[in-house]
């Protein structure tokens, strides 16, 4: 198909209930019609998702947010205005008569992003309306970064699959709520706190980390099947040893300047050159540690600045628990 035509056939499939995956700069989301509730069941049963756990709606214009959101105050259009297009996912109250209850397990609240990618962007403008997207993976896996990793986790569930090539962030979106008194921030990701601050006019607050917070952003997510251990750079000679001594196979993911000389019989992943890199492998990189049938993957979190170095150390430390 050429990609006019298979833009086409994706606009056609979320009209008639169907479900697509599509690339975002973040990872690849699964996407149905926000409005039909028989479309989001499905994705929910697709994905194994519990009902209860909210979905992110992707729309192709900021003003969308008065459409699909409801009494949305000033400070929204101010972080639209400022990261749309964009990883960031603000959390408004819910116009039901655009957001099916399904979407967000009847809450009162509904997350909305502008995703920033031309095919996206393409798709969600073409389709006029909200599409609801997890990422698409199966409920508690890797989130997909490539069409690859979606086809080899879905399969037939998914009936088409646009290809936009890799995720350029490779982790998902911050997610901001706007819906108390002061804007607090769910989930750590592709924007940073500062910068939200930085709109806000005052820092913001942090409720990640198995908190209430974002429902599902508990750990046991973007987990792997490999284990995963956290390790400072100065340790690695030494856990390498109890690895070899107890007969597991080890691996190693760090900076490029991170790796040692002598790795101590770890296998290497292809190690990022920086902070940026690292997020954009990171879930390819949990994905061959299982295909190469490691044991334990030791990671070495980037430094753990505000921005995607602490959106990879959020992930790396859910996905160890
Ligand atoms: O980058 C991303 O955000 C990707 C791409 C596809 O846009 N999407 C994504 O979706 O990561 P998902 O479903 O894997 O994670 C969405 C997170 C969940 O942790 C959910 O709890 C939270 O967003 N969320 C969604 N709606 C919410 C709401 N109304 N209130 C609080 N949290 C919400
Ligand atoms: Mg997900």
């Amino acid at each position: 198909m050429t990609p006019g035509t298979e833009l086409a056939v994706a606009v056609d499939a979320l009209r008639a209930g169907e479900l697509v995956a599509f690339p975002t700069e973040t990872v690849y989301g699964l996407g149905a019609d926000a409005a039909n509730p028989e479309a989001v069941r499905r994705l929910f049963a697709v994905k194994g998702r519990p009902a209860d756990h909210p979905v992110i709606v992707h729309v192709a214009r900021a003003g969308q947010l008065d459409e699909l959101g409801r009494a949305v105050p000033d400070i929204a259009h101010r972080l639209a205005e400022a990261f749309w297009p964009g990883a960031l996912t603000i959390v408004v109250a819910r116009n039901p008569a655009r957001v099916a209850d399904e979407v967000t397990g009847g809450r009162a609240t509904v997350g909305l992003r502008v995703p920033d990618h031309p095919l996206a962007r393409q798709l969600l403008d073409a389709f006029g309306g909200g599409v609801a997207a997890p990422s698409a993976n199966r409920f508690g896996r890797v989130s997909p970064t490539t069409a690859q990793h979606v086809l080899a986790d879905l399969g037939d569930d998914v009936r088409l699959v646009l290809d936009g090539g890799p995720c350029r962030v490779g982790v998902e979106s911050t997610i901001v709520d706007v819906t108390g008194a002061q804007p607090a921030i769910l989930r750590v990701g592709g924007v940073s706190r500062a910068e939200i601050a930085d709109v806000v006019g005052r820092p913001v607050e942090l409720q990640t980390r198995g908190e209430v917070a974002a429902p599902g952003t508990q750990p046991s997510h973007y987990a792997p099947r490999v284990t995963v251990e956290v390790v400072d750079a100065a340790d690695i000679g030494a856990r390498a040893g109890e690895l070899t001594a107890t007969g597991l196979r080890g691996g190693l993911l760090a900076l490029a300047g991170v790796v040692p000389a002598f790795p101590d019989g770890l296998v290497v992943l292809d190690a990022p050159r920086d902070v940026d890199e690292f997020a954009h492998v990171l879930y390819d990189r949990f994905r061959a540690a299982d295909a190469r049938g490691l044991d334990v993957l030791l990671v070495v979190n980037p430094p753990d600045s505000d921005g995607l170095g602490a959106a990879v150390a959020d992930r790396v430390w859910r996905a160890s628990h």
